[in-house]
Order: C-alpha cells, then sequence, then structure tokens
C-alpha cells in the first residue's frame, strides 16, 4: 500500500489534519484534503497515528469485483471528499436579486394528453442513456430562480450543455412524460420531503425547479429554518422540503451550517430528535452516503451528545451504516403510516475522481468529461461502496412499511459528465478563475449540475407519485 512506507507523510497529515480541524471547523466545507483511515477499536478522544490495517478482507465483501483490489479500496478513502455544501447566506442573497431580475414565464401544458403509466412491474433501473434535446432538459438554467450557486453550471461557467440533454431510457419500458402540472396536482394538500445529506439537497432543488415552473411569481416562496428548509406552493396548499441529517441518526454533522467537521461522530441509534420533524409527511425520500466515505470506520459516541460526551469508538463502515439502517427502519416502521406516507429510500450517489476508472488517461477527474459512458458492458468501477449498496436493498426490502428504492447507483455511475467540476462554489463563493484553472484540485466531482442528473431521480419519484 501506497502510504505505508510513507511514515513522514501520515505524521504530516495528522498534524496538517489538526490544523484544517481549527481552520475549517467554522467553514463549511474542507476540500482536498487526504484523510487517511485510521482504524482502533479503542476508545479514544483523539486521532492515533497508526498503519494502514489491510484491508484485503474488505474488500473480499464488495460484491462487484474490484479492478485492483487494494488500490480500489484505498481510493475512495484516499482521495479527497469534498464535504457536502450547504446553503450558505450568499446562496439566498443571490436568490433575492434574482428574484427581482427575472420575469418568468409560467409554463403552459397540453394538461388534456393522457400520460403513460409504465407497467408497476418494469425495472426503471436498467436500461441506458440516450441522446435527446427535444424532452430534455425538463426546465431551463436560467428559469428557475430557486438554483443555488452551487449547482448552476452554465452560469458559472460550464461552456458544454450536453450534460443537459440525457434521457434515461428503461430497457422494457419507459417513464411517464413529465408533467410538472399533473405532479402538483398530486401533490395538493401534501408535503414531500427529502431527508439527508448534500446529494438529497442536490435533489430538492431540482424536484423545486421541476414544479415551480407551473406556478406564477409571489404563489411560490422558500423558507429555511435550522435543518429544515421549505418550498411552499401557496395554489396548491403543497411543500417540496429538505432537512438536513447527513446520517439519518444524530451525529457531530447536524448543524445545517457548521458541519465540516473531520472527527465525525455519530449515534447510530439515536433518531427520534430528527425523526420528530419527519411526522406527518406525505412523501419521504431518504438518503444517506457520502459523509460514510471519507473514512473506512465510523467513529460511534460513548454515551450522548446531550451529556457532552466525547468518548468514542470505531467500528468497520459497513457495521456502522448496518446499525443505523436498522435505526431508521424501525423508525419508519413505528412511525409511519403507510395508508398516508410513501417511502422512498434513494440508493448512493457515484464520485468520479480519478478518470482512469472509465479509461480516460487524459482526464483530470470528472473536469474534462462531456459525454456519459455510453458502454454499458464496459467493466466500470468508480469506488461506490456496493455493501451499503446491498444493505440499503436488502433492509427496504424486508420492512413493515413498503419502501420504494430508488436505485440511481448505476446509472449515475455513466455519468460522469454531469459533475459540477469547477463550475460552483466553494465554502459560499464562487471558485477563482486561479482555482477553476487547477481542476485536479478544486473540481467538485460528487454533486451535479441542474438542469441533470437529479432530474432523473426525480423522474422516478414522479413515476410513483402519480399513480397514486
Ligand atoms: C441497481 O440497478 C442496476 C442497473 O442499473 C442493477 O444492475 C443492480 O443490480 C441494481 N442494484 C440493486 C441493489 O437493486
Ligand atoms: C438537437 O441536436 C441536434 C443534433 O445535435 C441539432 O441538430 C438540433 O438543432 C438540436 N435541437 C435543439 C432543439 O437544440
Ligand atoms: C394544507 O396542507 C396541510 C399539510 O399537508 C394540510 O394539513 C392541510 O389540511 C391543508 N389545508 C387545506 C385547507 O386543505
Ligand atoms: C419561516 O419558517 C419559520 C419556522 O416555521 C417561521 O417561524 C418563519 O416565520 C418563516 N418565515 C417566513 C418569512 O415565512
Ligand atoms: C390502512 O388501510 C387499510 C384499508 O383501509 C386498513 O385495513 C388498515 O388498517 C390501514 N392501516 C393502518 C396502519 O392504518
Ligand atoms: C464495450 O466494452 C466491452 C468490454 O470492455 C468491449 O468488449 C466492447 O468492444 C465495447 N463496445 C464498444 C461499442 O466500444
Ligand atoms: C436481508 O435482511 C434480512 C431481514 O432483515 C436478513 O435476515 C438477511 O440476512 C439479509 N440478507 C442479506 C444478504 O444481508
Amino acid at each position: 500500500m501506497k502510504h505505508r512506507k510513507n511514515n513522514n507523510l501520515s505524521i504530516f497529515v495528522v498534524v496538517f489534519s489538526i490544523f484544517l480541524f481549527g481552520v475549517f471547523m467554522y467553514n463549511e466545507d474542507v476540500k482536498s484534503i487526504a484523510e487517511f483511515p485510521f482504524s482502533s477499536s479503542t476508545p479514544k478522544t483523539q486521532e492515533k497515528l497508526e498503519e494502514q490495517p489491510n484491508k484485503q478482507t474488505n474488500v473480499n465483501l464488495v460484491e462487484e469485483k474490484l479492478k485492483n483490489d487494494k488500490e480500489g479500496s484505498a481510493v475512495t478513502s484516499r482521495t479527497s471528499l469534498e464535504e457536502p455544501q450547504v446553503l450558505s447566506s450568499d446562496d439566498a442573497q443571490e436568490t433575492k436579486e434574482d428574484e427581482q431580475k427575472i420575469e418568468l414565464p409560467v409554463i403552459e401544458e397540453d394538461d388534456d394528453e393522457e400520460v403513460e403509466l409504465p407497467p408497476e412491474e418494469c425495472d426503471l433501473f436498467t436500461g441506458q442513456w440516450v441522446f435527446d434535446n427535444e424532452t430534455h432538459p425538463l426546465y431551463k438554467e436560467d428559469q428557475c430562480e430557486f438554483l443555488t450557486a452551487q449547482v448552476t453550471c452554465m452560469r458559472n461557467g460550464r461552456k458544454d450543455s450536453m450534460y443537459q440533454n440525457w434521457r434515461w431510457q428503461p430497457r422494457d419500458c419507459s417513464l411517464p412524460k413529465f408533467k410538472s402540472r399533473l405532479l402538483l396536482e398530486k401533490l395538493r394538500n401534501k408535503r414531500l420531503m427529502f431527508v439527508g445529506d448534500s446529494l438529497n439537497r442536490n435533489q430538492w432543488e431540482s424536484m423545486i425547479c421541476l414544479v415551480q415552473s407551473a406556478v406564477p411569481r409571489g404563489r411560490k416562496s422558500l423558507n429555511k429554518t435550522g435543518s429544515l428548509a421549505v418550498f411552499r406552493i401557496e395554489d396548491y396548499n403543497a411543500t417540496v422540503e429538505f432537512y438536513w441529517a447527513p446520517f439519518l441518526v444524530r451525529s457531530n454533522s447536524d448543524d445545517p451550517t457548521m458541519h465540516s467537521i473531520l472527527n465525525r461522530i455519530i449515534m447510530p441509534e439515536s433518531i427520534d430528535k430528527h425523526g420528530v420533524n419527519w411526522k406527518n409527511v406525505d412523501y419521504l425520500i431518504f438518503n444517506t452516503y457520502i459523509w460514510w466515505m471519507n473514512t473506512f470506520s465510523m467513529k460511534i459516541l460513548r454515551g450522548s451528545f446531550d451529556d457532552g460526551d466525547t468518548e468514542y469508538d470505531e467500528i468497520e463502515r459497513p457495521q456502522g451504516y448496518a446499525r443505523v439502517l436498522k435505526t431508521w427502519s424501525n423508525w419508519v416502521d413505528q412511525n409511519i403510516d403507510p395508508n398516508r406516507t410513501t417511502v422512498f429510500f434513494s440508493s448512493m450517489s457515484p464520485l468520479h475522481i480519478k478518470s482512469l476508472d472509465w479509461e480516460n488517461p487524459d482526464g483530470v477527474k470528472c473536469a474534462l468529461e462531456t459525454t456519459p459512458i455510453m458502454n454499458t458492458s464496459m467493466y466500470l468501477n468508480v469506488g461506490t461502496d456496493r455493501r451499503l449498496l446491498v444493505m440499503a436493498a436488502n433492509v427496504t426490502k424486508h420492512m413493515k412499511v413498503p419502501v420504494h428504492f430508488i436505485n440511481i447507483t448505476t446509472l449515475s455511475e455513466y455519468r460522469k459528465d454531469a459533475h459540477t467540476s469547477v463550475y460552483t462554489i466553494r465554502q459560499g463563493k464562487m471558485l477563482t478563475p486561479e482555482q477553476k484553472a487547477d481542476p485536479a484540485t478544486y473540481a467538485d466531482c460528487i454533486h451535479w449540475c441542474l438542469p441533470g442528473l437529479p432530474d432523473t431521480w426525480n423522474e422516478f419519484l414522479y413515476a410513483r407519485i402519480i399513480r397514486t
């Protein structure tokens, strides 16, 4: 393993990490920090300098064979993971400014046309991307004033726009034609809420844009208060909400604005404090993934944050994930009335941080990619931890409350072209020209441009919601 022999580097990283911890405590995101996984089963309050444990056994658990076991497994942890960003006050301000500037046309739709539903049993997630600039994008970037600067890639300087023109074509059926009015009609007097990390927030922003075009100005509003952001559509008495809970259970990363804490600690059996905010919602969409990927292990608090406890144990990532899913599924089974509420779980949104994964030796992370991977028979491994995918698929299958598993992982793995890359913000500020010129350091290959891939994720929700 590369860094095992590199003790000097490890010491540097630890010292540097402690420095960064101080520096970034109050910042929004930490980029380009090479985090080395530490592992220990003894409780401790400080990072210990330890050798990278042999991950061979973990790797063997991964269902899909890794191209290069040790490399593949370590990449996820070693490569810098940018932390999810939150909506900053900058964004809010920008939204307000835009609101004053742009006059938006209300899109007219032919409401008489029947929308054809795919057969219930059709597997929507197996298929291919087809170029279709007639129907996609489903809305225009500059016609959705609610988009934050994090995702408006064109406005932020991206030149190619083909990433907006891909439609997901399931192999055995078709997704229903998207109609915002039809969706709004289904959401009348209802609440729809995304719960999870910044990828779910990415999808929430997309959902706002998908419905808002049918609503006139002044009849819609966005209110962000603490962990909850609520988009309200007056005439339909409907809301599209986002609740920040990157691990679903309680963690030291629950503050929606000050969550860039390197030393991530969770309380895997503690969910009620968040869950109380999820009651009386009609459509709930959960996810949790990206925050698990910085380290091989997960830190489990001994005791409670409420009592000021700081000691923790470390367990392997899959074990931690299993405990969280168990807590979450129990909560859903005990608190959700399936006659009222439809529950979804979104699978892992993949990263594209190593262009050799898709055999582009001239690539720089995802930064130079302008087309999806079209050859779906090509073996592809972009470092997704499929152990977690398999676990989530299995848990959601065995619950009392039916949960719709939205399997976005594989189809999104083809979309190396769809990330925000350098056309985004960092710590609330647009990347500078110098930073944009250095994608190896600054490209965000975690989040996605809008319009773009998350619109397709919402098409899956749409396909389900309009059935009800
Ligand atoms: C997810 O969908 C892909 C096809 O896109 C399929 O190959 C895979 O088996 C599915 N995974 C799960 C856990 O359902
Ligand atoms: C769609 O793409 C085709 C082929 O690139 C192009 O000729 C056509 O003008 C495009 N249509 C629209 C509406 O952008
Ligand atoms: C408006 O929506 C809320 C939340 O879904 C619901 O509880 C309430 O009954 C609705 N109001 C009316 C007048 O239907
Ligand atoms: C936003 O929501 C909070 C909490 O529900 C509420 O107290 C506040 O008045 C709302 N602000 C606006 C402008 O509607
Ligand atoms: C849901 O509705 C069905 C049929 O109306 C009823 O039999 C069942 O008890 C309800 N379930 C719950 C959890 O309320
Ligand atoms: C797709 O990938 C497979 C496996 O790598 C390869 O054999 C095949 O030639 C590729 N097809 C195309 C059209 O490039
Ligand atoms: C799937 O979940 C069931 C019920 O929770 C459990 O009994 C089973 O062992 C799990 N299977 C796998 C492959 O994880």
